[in-house]
């Protein structure tokens, strides 16, 4: 996939509508700092079309990115971010819960975790929300950068282990600094698109 335009179209709050847009989405769940932005501005070519920070809970609501005029990458804010409350926290929940009931032009979802770290209870609550919506996620491992080598096949066996993903779900290594995974997962979005 080509990417020939990319602009920031539509950002909810936790209260707003979601809109009913006419091309396909793309969406990117996982948790707080995670890499959610950075793997969106990587798959763009972008350096900061997507808000970026080393402070998890940057990405607070549900932002609509317009790629090429053909479809939609929707940025899902993060869950499992200690420093709010808990009523905060749950609205986060109902908000990502309801995109991915009430989406009509859902085609994929990514669920990013963080290679270096075993899934949490948070990230095995969201693999099981986007199954039980109908969707098969594709996991991608971030900060692929941030490991040696040598140690990539473990931690990615540790993450299935932990998520039991369903048979046949693919798990694309990625890191937003080497860009290594991304023509992968832009090859893979072409392919679900033209579905
Ligand atoms: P929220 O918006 O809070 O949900 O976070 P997010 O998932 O969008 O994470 P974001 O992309 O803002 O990245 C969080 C931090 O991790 C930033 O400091 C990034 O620079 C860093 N980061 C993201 N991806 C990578 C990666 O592949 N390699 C390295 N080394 N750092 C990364
Ligand atoms: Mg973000």
């Amino acid at each position: 996939m080509i990417i020939k335009s990319a602009e920031l179209e539509t950002v909810c709050g936790i209260t707003s509508t979601l809109p009913e847009t006419e091309m396909p989405e793309i969406a990117f769940a996982g948790k707080s700092n995670v890499g959610k932005s950075s793997l969106i501005n990587g798959l763009l070519n972008r350096k900061s079309l997507a808000r970026t920070s080393s402070q998890p809970g940057k990405t607070q609501t549900i932002n609509y990115y317009n790629i090429n005029h053909d479809l939609y990458f929707v940025d899902l804010p993060g869950y499992g971010y200690a420093q709010v409350s808990v009523e905060i926290r749950a609205k986060w929940g109902k908000m990502v819960e309801r995109y991915l009931h009430t989406s009509k032009q859902l085609r994929l979802v990514f669920l990013l975790i963080d290679i270096r770290h075993e899934p949490s209870e948070n990230d095995c609550i969201m693999y099981d929300w986007i199954v039980k919506n109908g969707y098969e996620p594709v996991i991608i491992a971030t900060k692929l950068d941030k490991i040696k080598r040598s140690q990539i096949q473990k931690n990615l066996k540790i993450i299935r282990q932990k998520i039991q993903p369903v048979e046949g779900t693919i798990i694309i290594p990625f890191s937003a600094q080497t860009k290594q995974g991304k023509e992968e997962i832009l090859q893979l979005i072409e392919d679900r698109i033209a579905e």
